[in-house]
């Protein structure tokens, strides 16, 4: 075994087994929510894991489901029995369910960066409505676990439950989208025929899903957007924005719901995408207008929400998407006047994209400033109101960038030379990405609330 350091066990959630057996059956022993080591092949390294789920492969042999302790889930996978370190074995303690539990989610229900926050919600229209409104050549099924009917919120994340392991198991094998093959993180609702299938077909404009190569082709002849339906509210250098309403296009946004989940865990489906706009970025070539990643925005946000939820598919990612997306979100809250943030909790990439955004923006206007008002000094609220950035997440920034010092019984700004140097050449090289042009952005933002209001009278 490599000498790596393993994350502790658990005393208290997991004890020794009593037997040691021998020969294949010993593996009977290894059930769901036990706890050891095994080999992660990807890095070539022993880790503590946690078995979600076990089965038999085709020649006979066990294989399991395993999530490496502290690791994001995107890492789980199916392991042969061959990469199990049976000595280090932990059994979960009887009625200890609760051992089952990943150490992401702690006893406070807090998320792996100690936030707290409820689950992030992801939009999906019922099952039922699915068979109605979209007509598939499959016969759609629910994929959720038979016996454990969704609430009525839709949850469906239920980490901690029995029923848990098969929203926990990544079930679509392969995606073809467009020119990408893309291989999935996480669970998604999709009809269960289709998780047999080595490959599911979707059709990059209207998201369609379809179990063949063929189908999609066909459906292709057929499919009459080279671009996804709403309205282009953006254009410049080739991309777009498209705003589409959850309510006017439902099946769409279903379908966008269902392909983001495959990226997006710790997500609570919601059976309705009506309270949901949803801005989908493209790409522009002769063939039309290609899917390279979304944000959706709830129409009215008690909690100053400006994104829901945010997603860069896999073949676009780490090229400054992500960092256009979180621009465009804040270019749409400067329009209407408003600070806003993400909806929390954040997941790893998301923190780290929105750290990224938020340092530059910030740092870009504390330079800004002082340029316009030399000699003055810059308030968190004056920093708010020009990046619309939320006071809080301004104020977490500068704490992280160890800029905001408690001095004379006042927080002030304190940015040392060095640091200016270090950020200025930051903020030049961040001039070579892709920037989005605000002169570019044709929206104005609807009252929702209001017209639903007069629409009683
Ligand atoms: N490892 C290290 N750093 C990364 C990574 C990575 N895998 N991905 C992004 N970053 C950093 C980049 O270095 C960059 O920082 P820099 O500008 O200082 O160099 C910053 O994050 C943004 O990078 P982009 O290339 O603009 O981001 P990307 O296009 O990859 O999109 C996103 C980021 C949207 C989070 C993408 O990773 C994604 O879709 N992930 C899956 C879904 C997800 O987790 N969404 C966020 C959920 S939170 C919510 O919905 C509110
Ligand atoms: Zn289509």
């Amino acid at each position: 075994m490599a000498g790596i350091k393993n994350p502790e066990m658990d005393e208290e959630l997991f004890e020794k087994p009593k037997t040691n057996g021998v020969g294949q059956n010993q593996y009977e022993r290894v059930i769901e929510g036990c706890r050891l080591n095994v080999k992660m092949v990807s890095q070539n390294e022993w880790r503590l894991a946690e078995i979600i789920s076990r089965c038999r492969a085709s020649n006979g042999s066990m294989k399991f489901y395993v999530h490496y302790v502290d690791c994001n889930r995107r890492l789980d996978e199916w392991v042969m029995s061959d990469l199990l370190d049976l000595s280090t074995l932990r059994m979960p303690q009887k009625g200890g369910k609760k051992g089952a539990q990943s150490r992401e989610e702690n006893k406070d229900g807090n998320d792996a960066e100690g936030k707290k926050g409820r689950k992030r919600k992801i939009p999906l229209v019922p099952l039922e409505e699915m068979k109605a409104e979209v007509p598939d050549p499959l016969q759609i099924v629910p994929a959720v676990p038979s016996g454990s009917t969704p609430s009525l919120r839709g949850s469906m994340s239920m980490v901690g439950h029995s029923e848990d392991a098969m929203t926990r198991i990544r079930n679509i094998e392969c995606i073809e989208l467009g020119r990408s093959r893309i291989q999935p993180w996480y669970f998604s609702p999709y009809p269960q025929q289709l998780t047999s299938l080595d490959c599911i077909y979707i059709c990059e404009f209207c998201l369609k899903y379809l179990k063949s190569a063929t189908c999609l082709r066909r459906h292709m002849e057929k499919c009459a957007l080279p671009h996804p339906p709403g309205n282009q509210i953006y254009s410049y250098d080739k991309l777009s924005f498209f705003e589409i309403d959850g309510r006017k296009n439902k099946s769409y946004a279903q379908n966008l719901c269902l392909l983001a989940k495959l990226f997006l865990d710790h997500k609570t489906l919601y059976y309705d995408t009506d309270p949901f706009l949803f801005y989908v970025l493209t790409e522009e070539d002769e063939k039309g207008h290609h899917i390279v990643g979304y944000f959706s925005k709830e129409k009215e946000s008690a909690e100053e929400y400006n994104v829901a939820c945010i997603l860069v598919l896999p073949s676009f990612q780490k090229k400054g998407y992500g960092s256009l997306l979180i621009e465009f979100s804040y270019e749409l809250s400067k329009i209407e006047q408003k600070t806003g943030s993400p909806e929390k909790p954040l997941s790893d990439l998301g923190l780290l994209s929105y750290r990224s955004y938020w340092s530059m923006a910030i740092m870009k206007e504390l330079f800004a400033f002082k340029q316009r008002h030399p000699g003055e000094d810059i308030t968190v609220q004056d920093i708010s109101a020009s990046t619309s950035i939320k006071r809080e997440d301004v104020v977490s920034t500068l704490q992280q960038l160890d800029l905001y010092k408690y001095y004379r019984g006042q927080y002030v700004i304190v940015i040392s030379e060095e640091k200016r140097q270090v950020y200025e050449n930051r903020i030049e090289a961040t001039k070579k990405k892709r920037r989005i042009n605000p002169t570019a952005l044709q929206w104005r933002p609807k009252e929702y609330g209001k017209k639903r209001t007069q629409s009683t009278f």
